[in-house]
């Protein structure tokens, strides 16, 4: 069944062009307009939306952070993105108004779950975004969108993530549509956008080696931080989580912007850090500012290992590694950047010689509070 890969987890990490193109399919009609006919929801509902709460758990709550930036940027709706167990015992402000979108693989973790029935006896309309059909999270909400990954076995999740970021986008892509914050035709063109994007996790995944090279070199590192801006930081965050899970490293994941408010005392010789580098093609100051961050620690004796595009030279003088990503829209960079660090998990669990597949103390889903 690893269809002649290592383990699951490398298995699924290749199904991930097929996760984000089939989680893509089906979701436009043949003006290119999206059509979502599974929602249940009424359209007067959506349309009156005033505020979105995402809820999950882990990785998926990672993929709603980064879901949340290109929602509120596309619908001009503000979207909160709240751990589904701290969302539940903090007396949040819900009504009928609020759409609450609850993000899971498993579609049955505990945590999530009781947070979406807290939802609905608060009158919000719940839609789950979800991988597992027929599981209890999306029978319990008042709409589903399921994301077409396919079975996920390994216990960290992977191809999940690429496709839950996708069906996010998809849903914030229409109801742009449904409240005109787009037009048409530049609803398709993201659309075309993000098809486009199997294509290019598909080139991410074929420049592995490198990553694995460079995970079996580190394999007696004891803590590694990891630095994003904007829809790169929760793909920071990932990735440490990623590295703990997995290789049992301490790790975390840092806004870059908050490294002088604290964490840049961490940096100390020898220190590996990973750098999400945003598009140099960005409109805004990101780039440079992240150029500026890693300058900073690179003087302060980090080892640098950043994730830039293709073509981003600013990057190459401060770098002790590269992993060349495809360019893309700075939204959807995502999709992109996270796969370089789910390898080099994976290759440094594998190089100590621990069980990819089967962490210690994890369980696939967490069915307890
Ligand atoms: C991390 C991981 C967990 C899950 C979390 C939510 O690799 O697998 O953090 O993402 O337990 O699980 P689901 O998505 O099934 O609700």
């Amino acid at each position: 069944e690893k269809g002649g890969f290592e383990s699951f987890m490398d298995k699924e990490i290749h199904d991930q062009p097929h996760a984000v193109a089939d989680t893509l399919l089906g979701r436009t009609d043949t003006a290119g307009r999206i059509v979502l006919d599974d929602l249940r929801i009424d359209e007067s509902v959506l349309r009156s939306v005033d505020k979105i709460i995402v809820i999950a758990c882990g990785t998926a709550a990672y993929a709603g952070h980064v879901a949340k930036y290109a929602i509120e940027h596309w619908c001009r709706i503000p979207v909160e993105v709240e751990l589904a167990h701290e969302f539940r015992y903090r007396d949040p402000i819900v009504d009928e108004r609020t759409l609450v979108v609850a993000i899971s693989q498993s579609g049955e973790t505990m945590d999530t779950l009781m947070a979406v029935r807290h939802a609905r006896e608060q009158g919000a309309k719940v839609l789950a975004i979800v991988n597992t059909n027929g599981s209890t999270i999306p029978r319990e909400s008042d709409a589903v969108l399921y994301t077409h990954a396919g079975p996920e076995i390994a216990v960290a999740s992977t191809k999940a993530f690429l496709a839950q970021i996708t069906a996010a986008y998809v849903l914030g892509l229409y109801l742009a549509q449904l409240r005109g914050n787009k037009y048409p035709d530049e609803v398709t063109q993201i659309m075309d956008e993000l098809r486009d994007m199997a294509r290019k996790v598909q080139t991410v995944i074929e420049r592995g080696e490198y990553v694995r090279a460079t995970a079996r070199s580190m394999k007696d590192a004891d803590k590694v931080l990891f630095l994003g801006r904007h829809v790169g930081y929760p793909v920071a965050m990932e990735g440490a989580l990623k590295l703990k899970e997995l290789a049992y490293i301490h790790a975390e994941g840092f806004a870059a912007g908050e490294l002088k408010h604290g964490p840049i005392a961490l940096i100390d010789e020898g220190q590996p850090v990973f750098v999400v580098v945003p598009s140099p093609r960005g409109r805004d100051q990101l780039h440079s500012k992240m150029v500026s961050n890693i300058q900073e620690i690179r003087a302060r004796g980090a080892r640098t290992l950043v994730i830039a595009e293709d073509g981003d030279d600013a990057v190459r003088a401060y770098a002790d590694e590269i992993f060349w990503i495809p360019q893309a829209p700075s939204l959807l960079q995502p999709l992109l950047a996270v796969v370089p660090l789910q390898i080099f998990a994976m290759a440094l669990a594998s190089a100590k010689g621990l069980d990819v597949d089967q962490p210690r103390n994890l369980a696939k889903s967490v069915t307890v509070e």
